[in-house]
Parts: structure tokens; sequence; C-alpha cells
């Protein structure tokens, strides 16, 4: 390991230290606290993930230049701060709550930022850039935690946000990992893949976490032998909502039993903004479905599918698969 690596490192565990404290021991963290608090998140949690509040824009900077910590050279490759014109460094992160990303190693190599209140000027999230430490790309959070989990369970969550994993978290579903608000890369996917062969999405139940929910679910099945199934919660709410209005009771409940095939998943999604009350909406669904459909190995998965088709739409079974078969031709 590069000496640089190292120093970087070391910045970061102190940063991410005295984020820390301003959180939970200094009076200016208060705020950031209640928050927390009022978001259901516990003491416990809060120190376990490391949770911490940047407070002012000159904080960090002069933290570290009042203890003797690192120098010019080190905190401009850091991403810590940003540079203005004239060379000087602000902190990058203030007035924030702090989520440490940690690498599967546990060390924090970059954080990311959330807003008090959502303004119109800022992003909600802000993170860290790309440094020597830090590729947004092969980042999975709570990785270095969940780890073990997922091997004993032999399954893994997969959420859309940091929230979503800790909720899940507080509610006893430890084995929850999220990208850093951005879709799966094939290095993401490969790590997950080296620890289990079962993915359970999980995204939001909004109209962007299921068309998310239905990229997850291609690039699984491009890239990988990894066998997924869909928790869909109802009410379009994320797994942070979901507890904080129905319990960590439902929540474990809910992600343990009502968990969706891959079919299912597109039997549903296709109905979305189409007219099945006409000839031409149930084509384009039954060949959106079919289509899906022709992709997938598992066939008894298939023979379910193609009977409630058949079912819901008067058709007979035996024209859905001819018509099967030609699709799957065609995908070669
Ligand atoms: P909360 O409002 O705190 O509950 O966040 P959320 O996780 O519900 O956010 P949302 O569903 O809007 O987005 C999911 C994930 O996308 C977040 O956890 C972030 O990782 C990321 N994200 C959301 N907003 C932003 C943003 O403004 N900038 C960046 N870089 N990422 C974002
Ligand atoms: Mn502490
Ligand atoms: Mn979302
Ligand atoms: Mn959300
Ligand atoms: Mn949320």
């Amino acid at each position: 390991e590069s000496s640089e690596i190292g120093q970087l490192k070391n910045l970061y565990k102190t940063a991410a230290d005295v984020y820390h404290y301003m959180l939970t021991t200094a009076e200016i963290g208060e705020q950031a606290l209640d928050y927390l608090h009022q978001r259901g998140l516990t003491d416990d949690l809060i120190e376990e993930f490391g949770l911490g509040f940047a407070p002012s824009q000159d904080f960090l900077k002069t933290y570290f230049e009042t203890h003797g910590i690192g120098d010019y050279q080190l905190f401009r490759k850091s991403g810590l701060f940003t540079e203005h014109g004239d060379g000087s460094l602000v902190d990058r992160f203030h007035s924030r709550v702090m989520f440490p990303i940690r690498n599967a190693s546990g060390q924090t190599i970059a954080f990311s930022g959330r807003l008090l209140t959502k303004d119109d000027k800022s992003p909600k999230y802000l993170n860290s850039p790309e440094t020597l430490l830090f590729e947004k790309s092969k980042v999975l959070f709570n990785f270095d935690k969940a780890k073990s989990v997922i091997r004993r369970d032999g399954e893994v969550y997969l959420f859309e946000g940091f929230m979503d994993v800790l909720a899940a978290y507080r509610s006893g579903v430890k084995n929850g990992i999220a990208s850093m608000g951005t879709s799966l890369t094939d290095d993401q996917i490969y790590q997950v893949e080296q620890i289990t062969k079962k993915v359970l999405v999980c995204y939001d139940g909004d109209q962007p976490g299921q068309a998310a929910t239905k990229r997850a679910l291609d690039l699984f099945e491009d890239s990988s032998k990894i066998e997924c199934e869909v928790v869909n919660l109802p009410e379009k709410l994320d797994p942070d909502e979901y507890v904080r209005k129905h319990g960590t009771e439902s929540f474990k409940k809910i992600v343990h039993d009502d968990r969706e095939t891959v079919l299912e998943f597109y039997m549903r999604y296709f109905k979305e903004g189409k007219n099945l009350g006409t000839e031409s909406g149930q084509l384009a669904y039954i060949t959106d479905v079919l289509g899906e459909t022709a992709k997938v190995s598992d066939s008894l998965q298939i023979q379910l599918t193609l009977g409630r088709l058949a079912k819901e739409f008067g058709i007979d079974k035996m024209s859905l698969e001819s018509q099967l078969r030609v699709l799957k031709q065609q995908l070669g």
C-alpha cells in the first residue's frame, strides 16, 4: 500500500471521527441528531454506521490545521475540499448529515452528505468525488458489514438508498446493500456474485424505482448467473418510508414473504401505462411479457406465466406457446 493511500485513509478516518463527534456530542450537531432520531434512527445505529454531521464551511480544514494533520497537497487529493480559483480550499461538505462510505474491509474511503432540509440550490445527497481511494463504480454501501450475513443467508437485498439500508438493518434485515445512487456496474455485480447466487431487488415503490428495478434485472440477466426476485413495496413507498409507516416487523415479513419472481414483476410492470381495455393494449402487453418470458429458462415459471396470461385474456395456452417459440428463435 503506497504511503499516499495510507495518508488518505488516515485523513478519512479522522474526518469520520470528528464528523461523528460533532453529531453525537457537540452542541452544534443537536439539530442533525434530532433529525436522525425523527427519521427513526437509534443511537446504536448511528454508532454502528459511524454517521456524522458536517457543520460549517471551514470546519474540517480548520480542524486539520489546528491539529497539524495533513498538508495542502494531501487536502487537494482527498476530495474533502473544493478548490477556489485562487487555490484556496473550503470544506466540500457543510450543513449535512454524513454517511461514511466504507470499502469491503470497513475503511472509510468517501462520504455522502445529506441536507437536513432539501432546498432547490444544492443536491439532496452530495458524494465525494473520485479519488485514489474511491471509485464510485466499485463501491457498494454496507458491503463490509453485510458480507458475512449474505453468505450465511444465501441472499442479498439490493436497496436504492442509504436510508433504506439503515431502515432494513434496524428491522433485523442486515444483508442489505445499495449502490451509490447510480445503476449497478459490472464490477459491483461481480463482487456480489462472489458471495451469493440470489439477489432480492427492493427498490422504491415509485415509478423511478420500478424502472430502476427493470434495469437491474436486465443487468443481472446479461452479466451473471445470479437469480433475482423482486420485493414490491405497496403505496409507492421506499423501504425507509415503509418501516416508519408500518413498523419493522411488518417490513421484515413483507420482504420475506411477498417476493415476486422476475416474470411476476414483469406481468405487473408492463401493465403500467397501457390500456388493457383495448385489443392493441392487450397485444402490446402480452408481447412485452412474452418477450421477457423468452429469456427465462425455468420451465415452471414459464408455464405459470403462460397459464396466467391464457386465463386473463381468454387465449389458449397453445397459441401463447407457439408465439413464445417464435420469440425464442428471434433471440437465437
Ligand atoms: P431520503 O430522502 O433521505 O430518504 O433519500 P432516498 O434514499 O429516499 O433518496 P431517493 O430515493 O431520492 O434516491 C435514492 C438514492 O439516490 C439516494 O440514497 C442517493 O444515493 C441517491 N441520490 C438521491 N438524490 C441525490 C442527489 O441529489 N445527488 C446524488 N449524487 N445522489 C442522489
Ligand atoms: Mn460514538
Ligand atoms: Mn427513489
Ligand atoms: Mn427513496
Ligand atoms: Mn427515502
